[in-house]
């Protein structure tokens, strides 16, 4: 099937109940969550709902592709000997949708040969679909994404950046470590930076990314879940991603930090605010 075909049809079921969960009960389960790996790792039975009616639709019309779902996925668990698999996150940015903070979406990707070829984000409080497929050019719902040609440098630029769900040690959980990286972006480089925003969602930073709002997004500790959707979207409006593992979206990953940079502008700026970032 075509990917375009593809991109329809994941479109098509976040429109739906997905949609409508995930705009209509955010705020309601302020009492009512579970917490998965410590005290700020939030699930709602609103996350296992909607991965459940993603994960029907998706194997019963693609019966033969894998599937990873965040609220689903078993630790060690790997689609390593599989060519094609969904690789979705049901809500992501639990902690808002469970504030009622409207900046939760629904992220499906699918992978292909270790590289994410469709991706629709889907953040229903503030009507936004972002969708794309390999080659197709990227879409924030009917309007294809093109981004001012305005000038990419380090210093004149506002990062999104996540401080993460994981309290361990080593690069993906430490707080301390993160920290020192948004302290040398704030105040140690030569020149500073405009700003760093949270926004408190993974897929909505690379999306905002995609668009130019943000000229980057920096975190360690994402899932594939939280940025293979993302990251399809950000390549095909011209983006990079760069650190991780960017060419090889299987599960487990090995290295979990990435930096989304923004596209309109040439290589060679996007280039230079990568050298320029670290
Ligand atoms: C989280 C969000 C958050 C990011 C974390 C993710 P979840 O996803 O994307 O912004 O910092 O790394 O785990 O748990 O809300 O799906």
């Amino acid at each position: 099937e075509e990917l375009k075909d593809i991109e329809s049809t994941l479109i098509n079921i976040v429109k739906g109940e997905v949609n409508y969960l995930i705009k209509n009960r955010a705020g309601a389960y302020f009492d009512s969550y579970n917490n998965k790996a410590n005290d700020v790792d939030l699930v709602t039975e609103i996350d296992k709902k909607v991965e459940n009616i993603i994960r029907d639709a998706l194997t019963f019309k693609y019966p033969a592709y894998g599937f990873i779902g965040e609220e689903s996925y078993v630790k060690g668990e790997s689609q390593l000997g599989t060519d094609k698999f969904w690789c979705v996150d049901p809500i992501d940015g639990t902690t808002n949708f469970v504030h009622g903070y409207p900046m939760s979406c629904c992220s499906i990707a699918l992978v292909e040969n270790g590289f994410p070829v469709v991706g629709v984000v889907s953040n229903p409080s503030l009507g936004q679909i972002f969708h794309a497929s390999k080659g197709n050019g990227a879409f924030l719902n009917s309007e294809a994404i093109n981004i001012l040609p305005r000038q990419l440098i380090l210093q004149k630029s506002l990062v999104a950046f996540e401080g993460g769900a994981e309290r361990t040690e080593g690069p993906d959980g430490n707080f301390d470590a993160k920290m020192a990286t948004l302290k040398s972006l704030l105040s140690d480089k030569g020149a500073h930076i405009h700003g760093v925003r949270c926004t408190g969602s993974a897929a909505l930073n690379m999306c905002y990314v995609s668009m130019g709002l943000f000229d980057a997004y920096w975190e360690c500790g994402v899932n594939s879940w939280d940025v293979a959707a993302g990251a399809c979207i950000l390549v095909e409006a011209g983006g990079i991603l760069v650190g991780g593992m960017p060419q090889d979206w299987r599960i487990p990953l090995d290295n979990r930090c990435y930096l989304a940079v923004r596209g309109g502008s040439n290589p060679e700026e996007q280039r230079w605010f990568v050298e320029a970032f670290w």
